[in-house]
Order: C-alpha cells, then structure tokens, then sequence
C-alpha cells in the first residue's frame, strides 16, 4: 500500500520466512552452515533451537533450496501435532515413496529401500521437522528408531529437528536420553542485538529497492530493536506498522512517537529486559573452521 510512496518495489517487512530476504547476521550464517555440513557429512540427527520468531523457519526453507539445488530428496513435516500413523503417511506422501496403504511396514520397506539406493550412489535423503517441540513421544520415539539405517560412510537418513527452547527441555527428559545421545549438531537461535537490528533493517529495505533509507535512523532502529526484545518477526511488525503511520502522516521518517504508537496499538511492550533474550553461549560441536 506504502510502497511506491518510499520507492519500495515490494514489501520489505513480510511476515512469511523468505530466503530471498534472508539477511545473514553471523548467527544465522552459522545455523544454516551447520545445517548443511550436517546433511554433507551424514551426521544423522541435527537440532535447532529458538524463541518464538527468531528465524527457524527461515532456515529450513533455505536448508531446502539447498537440498533443491543438490537434488538431494527430502519430506518436510511442519504439522508436528501427528500420530505415529499420520506420521508414516506424510512420510511417504513427502519422499515420494512407491506404495498404496502406507502402513508402518509398508513405508519402512520402501524408505529403507530408497535410502540405500541412495547410499549406494553415494549420496543421502533428508527428514525436516519443524515445530518439533509439539512432538509425541511416540512420534519422537519412530523418529529415532529411523535414525539408526546406516551404511560403513554414515546415517542414510538425515534428520533435521527445529523448534522453540521447549525442544531441548524435552530432549533433556530422562526418556528422551538415547535420542539426545544421537544428536551430532545442535545449534541455538537469539535474539538480535542492536546493531544486528539495525542491519536487519537496512538490509530488507535494500533487498525491497530502497539503498541507503532514511525512514529509520539509529535512534529508531535502537527502539525498535528494545521494543522486540530483538526478536525478527517483531522487528517486522514494527517496521511495517510504523511504516504505514508514517505513509498516513505523508512523512517519509518514522519517529519514537509513531513506534509507540504502533506498539501501543499491537500491546508490544518492552517485555522481560531484552538482554535476557541475547545469545547465550551456544555449542556447536562443529569446529568453526571446516
Ligand atoms: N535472518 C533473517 N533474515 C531475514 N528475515 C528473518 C531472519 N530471521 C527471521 N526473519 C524474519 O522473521 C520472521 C519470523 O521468522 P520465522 O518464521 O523463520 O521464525 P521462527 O523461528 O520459525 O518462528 P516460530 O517459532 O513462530 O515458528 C519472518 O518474517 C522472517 O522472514
Ligand atoms: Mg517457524
């Protein structure tokens, strides 16, 4: 609706997980790295972990165009609430694999099937999980038991699970001790910092036709970034809303007083002190140099 108004092709703060817009601050560099040496090297079970908003979906989806590029297959399950049987089903419905019924048995022959024909050509199949904190036991339980189809060079199947902090709790339960065991990478998302923020910011707008913007300066951008706590999906709403006053009051700067307004109206508050929300130290068992 603004857009042509601050010279913008598109919009700049959508909310969908688009890697075109990915903008890549070190730690998310780092995650999508971590994800892919993963799936190269056959490692079997990888972990990402995030708040709400942080860009875990973001990465799967550029994890994909990866696995797209490579030609290497891959199911993608983003509807975790699922029972053991809907669970095969959308296995074999994603992989492609040959059958009718998609009975447990049924999909185990054909999966172990195609994976060792992958294997055999020296390649590998991938298995995405997003929103893998809302997993059953059972489920969970299945997913394991897949991870045990190795050959002499690695897993044949490469399991990616991704969703909030709830995740690692879970995986951290005494009952969940021998998948924990199994997973090879893990890796955390945080929130921004300022000046990550601040890029953030910039970048999109760039990426949407508007080099070098004025609509937010420092001072805003730092706002904003308290306001969200550092939080991307956030730092969208903002920007967007706040975008929106300013197109309304034909102004092409967007002031503390139109954030606080859009924060006001969205009950964004400054929440828990954001510094709560900053990276901690994460563990990726990668060394940082490949
Ligand atoms: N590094 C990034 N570059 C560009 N956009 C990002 C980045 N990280 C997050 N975003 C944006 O933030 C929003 C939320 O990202 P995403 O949906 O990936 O988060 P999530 O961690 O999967 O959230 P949820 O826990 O609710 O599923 C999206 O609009 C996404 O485009
Ligand atoms: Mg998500």
């Amino acid at each position: 609706m603004y857009n042509s108004f601050f010279g913008l092709r598109e919009n700049a703060f959508n909310l969908s997980p688009d890697p075109a817009f990915l903008y890549r601050s070190p730690q998310h560099e780092e995650a999508l790295a971590n994800l892919i040496y993963g799936v190269q090297s056959r490692k079997g079970f990888i972990a990402l972990t995030g708040e709400v908003g942080t860009g875990k979906t973001t990465m799967l989806e550029c994890l994909r165009d990866f696995l797209g590029g490579q030609r290497i297959p891959f199911a993608y399950i983003f509807n975790s609430r699922i029972t053991p049987d809907q669970f095969f089903e959308m296995l074999a419905y994603d992989f492609g694999l040959p059958g009718t019924r998609f009975t447990k048995t049924e999909v185990l022959f054909a999966l172990n099937n195609m994976l060792l024909d992958r294997g055999r050509a020296g390649t590998t199949a991938v298995l995405i999980i997003d929103e893998a904190h809302n997993l059953d036991w059972d489920v969970l339980e299945e997913i394991r038991l897949l991870g045990n189809l190795e050959n002499r060079r690695g897993k044949l199947l490469q399991i990616v699970l991704s969703g909030q902090p709830e995740l690692d709790l879970k995986l951290d339960a005494p009952q969940f001790r021998q998948l924990k065991q199994r997973i090879a990478l893990r890796f955390a998302l945080h929130a921004f910092t300022a000046a990550e923020t601040e890029e953030y910011i910039n970048f999109r707008l760039a990426h949407a036709g508007l080099a070098n913007q004025k609509v937010f300066d420092e001072n805003v951008a730092g706002m904003i970034n308290q306001r969200a706590t550092g939080i991307p999906r956030l730092v969208n709403l903002i920007c967007d809303n706040s975008m929106l006053i300013a197109f309304a009051l034909n102004s092409r700067h967007v002031t503390p007083e139109m954030v606080d307004e859009v924060c006001a109206d969205l009950k964004i508050d400054a929440g828990p002190a954001f510094t709560d929300l900053r990276r901690q130290p994460v563990f990726p068992s990668r060394p940082r140099k490949a």
